[in-house]
């Protein structure tokens, strides 16, 4: 099973990007060059419907940031791209499409001002998309969707973290030097004032309107929707748990000057995602850059070899999108991702594939006691492709069949106890493995 991670759209910027042509020749030449440069929209367009089309996506995350400043309008004619890219209710379910609200979605001057930390103000962008008989709905505190195939089974939890997105800062109250007294001792050129300390004095300064000094741009998730996220872990145990947001709760890579900048309870949301104690995706956008990282802690019951948090951020949608596929082993048990970052290459117009980037997610200590013969066995054969393996598996006096041989050899792969020298994406019989 995959996911689609699909990062800031930021409407209208997004419709003026085009693809390069390099240019040297300032005469007129017919409008020739103009014929090469492409919208990059309608390339990504073609690709996620290419995508969602192989049948092979469980569930889309789109991490918000549809537009660049609120603006309605925006909001209405990203929706509809990316409801039309997808196809949405007719390749794949609206339930299994996650569509999340960015700190840039929120139109701070009119419609949306902030009131509380309640959701309602995104009532706006709600009924924005009933308004154009969108089949998206928007994810104003959390949504759980779960996708099963076989015994595969995929857990998605989306959450807002823009509730906090233009909480006003009032003008605050200041002290000062009491301006007469500092005059007084300015103008006491014989000394006079001999004790100029009684001459300080402060006074205490208030807006008298307690007017708005700024607005805030503060990225939280609210407590009671990880509750959620916890109770819909421990209500399906088994497979992957996918988690998310418009912000990532891990400071940004390049340094940032601002105040609120960052996850105000980043730090809660780690602990609480360590402490479901078992694999965990974590998708999001806002910080326009790629990022992969892994997080291991002590949950209730994982030491530092228990399952981590991967957290990943799409790049500006612009670039291109991230296709992630989760590898599962026998019995649902999920082994590890494969990261394909999809990118939009100016020059040619075209999206390129990176190779996949493996994520193990399996523990070492869960490979099946019975099967730890069968590879100490094969150590002395030092590399062998997946074809070999199956011969010697059925040679064996353990006799394995094929696809109990395929299976053992992938999750010990994942496991970190052989190595996969090969490309994930051929089958498993061309694959080549090294024994430690
Ligand atoms: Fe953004």
């Amino acid at each position: 099973m995959s996911l689609l991670q699909i990062g800031d759209v930021h409407y209208p910027t997004f419709m003026g990007q085009w693809t390069s042509v390099d240019n040297k020749d300032k005469g007129t030449t017919g409008g020739i060059p103009g014929h090469f440069s492409k919208p990059i929209a309608s390339i990504i367009a073609r690709e996620i419907s290419k995508e969602v089309s192989s049948g092979a996506i469980a569930a889309i995350v789109i991490c918000g940031d549809l537009t660049d400043r609120g603006d309605l309008g925006g909001f209405d004619q990203a929706t509809e791209y990316l409801e039309t890219a997808i196809g949405v209710g007719e390749t794949i379910p609206p339930e299994s499409v996650h569509l999340l609200p960015g700190n840039h979605d929120v139109d701070l001057a009119d419609e949306m001002a902030f009131t509380d930390l309640t959701s309602k103000r995104f009532d706006v962008l709600e009924s924005r998309l009933l308004l154009e008989k969108s089949v998206l709905s928007l994810t104003k505190d959390f949504r759980i969707s779960t996708h099963a195939s076989g015994n595969a089974l995929i857990t998605v939890g989306s959450l807002n973290s823009t509730k906090a997105n233009g909480a006003p800062r009032l003008f605050p109250s200041i002290t000062v030097d009491d301006p007469v007294a500092e005059l007084l001792r300015s103008v006491d050129p014989h000394g006079i004032l001999t004790d100029s300390k009684s001459l300080v004095a402060k006074v205490t300064v208030t807006s008298p309107s307690m007017s708005i000094q700024e607005i805030l741009d503060i990225p939280m998730i609210d407590p009671n929707d990880l509750d959620e996220i916890e109770d819909s872990s421990s209500s399906n145990q088994s497979g992957l748990m996918v988690v998310a947001a418009h912000h990532g709760f891990l400071p940004q890579a390049t340094p940032r000057f601002g105040p609120y900048t960052e996850m105000i309870n980043g730090g809660q949301v780690r602990r609480r995602l360590l402490a479901l104690s078992r694999p965990v995706l974590y998708l999001h956008g806002h910080i326009h850059e790629e990022s992969l990282e892994t997080i291991r802690g002590s949950g209730s019951n994982a030491g530092v070899d228990g399952p981590p948090i991967v957290a990943i951020a799409a790049p500006l949608l612009s670039e291109g999108f991230n296709r992630i596929v989760v590898e599962f082993g026998a019995h649902g048990r999920v082994l590890g991702l494969l990261l394909y970052r999809i990118r939009v290459d100016r020059g040619t117009g075209g999206l390129v594939s990176s190779v996949p980037i493996r994520i193990p997610l399996a523990a070492r200590k869960t490979i099946p006691v019975h099967l730890r013969a069968f590879f100490s066995t094969l150590m002395e054969y030092r590399a062998s492709s997946g074809g070999d393996l199956i011969r010697l598996g059925a040679e064996a006096r353990f006799s394995l069949s094929a696809d109990e041989v395929e299976t053992a050899t992938v999750e010990a792969a994942w496991s970190g106890l052989i190595e996969l020298d090969s490309d994930p994406a051929d089958s498993f019989v061309e694959q080549e493995y090294s024994f430690r």
